[in-house]
């Protein structure tokens, strides 16, 4: 009996001790990232993240397996997966070399600065405008920057055609709805029943799609396929091309033939810059997202963030005032590099950068108002999709693209299964007056016929003191994917989480104007959004989630890949 109650006491003992000591007891308040040994793809869509892990088993490198990954969303995450749309590339081969692809899209010849409003100066609402139907469309660069990429900078081990058949069989024979997009599809049918294509196809001729229902789409199936067998071209010329300048001809668009023809992609340097010592490689213009998260991170490294602690109201103060005065350099400075003089240099310099965080006051909130005269808004849309990938190389590839709203204009190109973007949306649609919300845009994003439109997007590489690759990564939620990646940053650097808790954990958003801090459910104290009240901070009504993010890591000792999706949307990182 004493022996049954020692081993009792000793079981017990053990058992406290397991669960005081082991992490298990700790991991309710966070996941691990997914782990792989070789190469992982972190993505938005299961189904694109294996297509492009199958890719790179096969021999296919990092870009290979991108391009196969962003085809693959093109036909199973339709509200952002793309041909009808642009995006930006980032990449850093493994030894050490790293190059942009700018593929964003180009306003069309036609388009100019008043193209978005009437005869009165009042901006135009529903067809016509900037957000919905055959007008809201640049031309996209999606087919042309995968093209570019697999040619340039692809393994050639693997054929261009197969890096898309198995995309193009989905697309044909189907796949099975999840209840998150069954619904999706029902929650914007208000902009995709305008359209007979968007109807008949994501609508399901209005009878609505239930979770598990087969998404069958044979137009799209076709365009790749045409796509396989004359490249980029199967898309910018031929049938393609033709019912895309048909059907925007029938319905007052603006893309023609031409403008087809003519797109152009940009490789482009990427910026460069460093936190804490920290090198940090990302986008640079035509999007902001990269500048305003260097500025910003710039300005914080004049304060103890560590020491704050991660959600203190003391550094979300510091942090809000850094935001408040990048975002308004932000509305002044950037656009299309092509059209207007960026001031990089200017806006990138120590001391310049300096000056602006000496101007933040550790006890009082400065109003937007005084920080940069003028009222510019950033309104963008919110929709976008961010990938990541390393093969066994080291190479890496960080991909946002988008069509900007979920699904873009709302405007399948008739007969091409192919939605169309809203991205003429990122341009002011009304320089110098005020937009629908009473505000004014700046002349640098003016719409100019071949121009790009400014981005936040925000690919991502941030490396090791030592110059070897620490992690990657990218956001889709318009100016919201600026803070998504900036605190996701600030989290492994500052705070020492790793690549999955610093995705996860909650952030706050602030663009200088509307002059109001975005806070995500649950994601702050009542005592800290309190004390930041005290020092004069106005919050949004309604809490918001700020962007999706998307990353991968390297683990120091080991070497092993580890990939992570936010907990606030879905995905699947997959490796081997
Ligand atoms: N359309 C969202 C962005 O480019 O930032």
């Amino acid at each position: 009996m004493n022996q049954l109650k020692k081993l009792l006491s000793l079981f017990l003992l053990f058992t406290f001790c397991f669960l005081l000591f082991s992490p298990v007891t700790a991991k309710a308040a966070w996941r691990d990232p997914v782990r792989a040994q070789h190469a992982i793809v972190a993505s938005q869509s299961p189904f694109a993240a294996k297509i492009g892990s199958d890719v790179m088993k096969k021999g296919g490198n990092a870009i290979d397996a991108a391009v196969a990954v962003a085809i693959a969303m093109a036909v199973t995450y339709p509200e952002a997966g793309n041909l009808g749309g642009g995006g930006f590339m980032l990449i850093r081969f493994s030894d050490g070399r790293t190059t942009s692809i700018d593929y964003r899209e180009m306003a069309p010849k036609a388009a100019n600065r008043d193209v978005f409003v009437d005869k009165d100066g009042n901006l135009i609402k529903g067809e016509g405008s900037s957000t919905v139907g055959y007008r809201a469309s640049g031309v996209p660069g999606t087919p042309a920057g995968l093209e570019y990429a697999f040619k340039k900078y692809g393994s050639g081990k693997i054929k261009w055609t197969d890096l898309i058949e198995p995309s193009r069989l989905i697309a044909q024979n189907g796949f099975v709805l999840t209840n998150r997009l069954a619904n999706l599809f029902i929650s914007y049918k208000g902009n995709l029943e305008k359209y007979e294509d968007s109807k008949k196809i994501f609508l399901n001729n209005g009878n609505y799609f239930k979770e598990g229902d087969s998404l069958k789409q044979p137009e799209l199936a076709q365009t790749l396929a045409r796509i396989q067998q004359f490249g980029a071209k199967g898309f910018y010329e031929g049938k393609t091309a033709q019912m895309i300048a048909d059907d925007m001809k029938a319905h007052n668009g603006l893309i023609t033939l031409e403008d087809l023809k003519n797109y152009k992609v940009r490789e482009r340097e990427p910026l460069k810059g460093t936190y804490r010592g920290y090198p940090i490689i990302t986008m640079p213009p035509p999007s902001s997202g990269g500048i305003v998260m260097l500025q910003t991170l710039a300005m914080l490294e004049k304060f103890d963030i560590r020491k704050m602690g991660w959600a203190s109201s003391e550094k979300y103060h510091v942090l809000v005032e850094a935001l408040r005065r990048s975002f308004a350099d932000r509305a002044e400075y950037m656009g299309d590099p092509d059209f207007t003089t960026v001031p990089l240099t200017q806006l990138l310099d120590k001391t310049y950068l300096e000056k602006r965080a000496a101007t933040i006051n550790l006890s009082k909130a400065s109003s937007s108002q005084e920080v940069r005269a003028g009222e510019v808004q950033i309104k963008e849309g919110m929709e976008t999709t961010h990938f990541t990938v390393i093969d066994k190389n080291g190479t890496i590839v960080t991909n946002t693209y988008t069509i900007n709203d979920l699904y873009g204009s709302g405007v399948t190109a008739k007969g091409t299964g192919v939605l169309l973007n809203d991205e003429m949306d990122d341009f002011a649609a009304r320089p110098g007056k005020p937009n629908l919300f009473g505000l004014i845009q700046g002349e640098k994003n003016k719409v100019e016929p071949g121009k790009r439109p400014l981005s936040s997007m925000t690919p991502t590489i941030v490396l090791r003191k030592d110059g070897t690759p620490w992690f990657a990564l990218g956001a889709r939620g318009g100016p919201r994917i600026i803070n998504a990646v900036l605190q996701t940053v600030i989290n492994m650097i500052d705070h020492d989480m790793n690549i999955q808790q610093a995705i996860d954990a909650p952030r706050i958003h602030h663009q200088w104007l509307p002059d109001e801090i975005m806070w995500e459910p649950f994601g702050i104290s009542d005592d800290t959004r309190k004390a930041l009240e005290s020092l004069g901070h106005k919050f949004t009504e309604r809490p918001n989630y700020v962007a999706q993010a998307t990353g991968i890591a390297i683990e120091e000792k080991t070497g092993v890949r580890l990939g992570a999706i936010d907990a606030r949307g879905d995905g699947e990182a997959i490796g081997y």
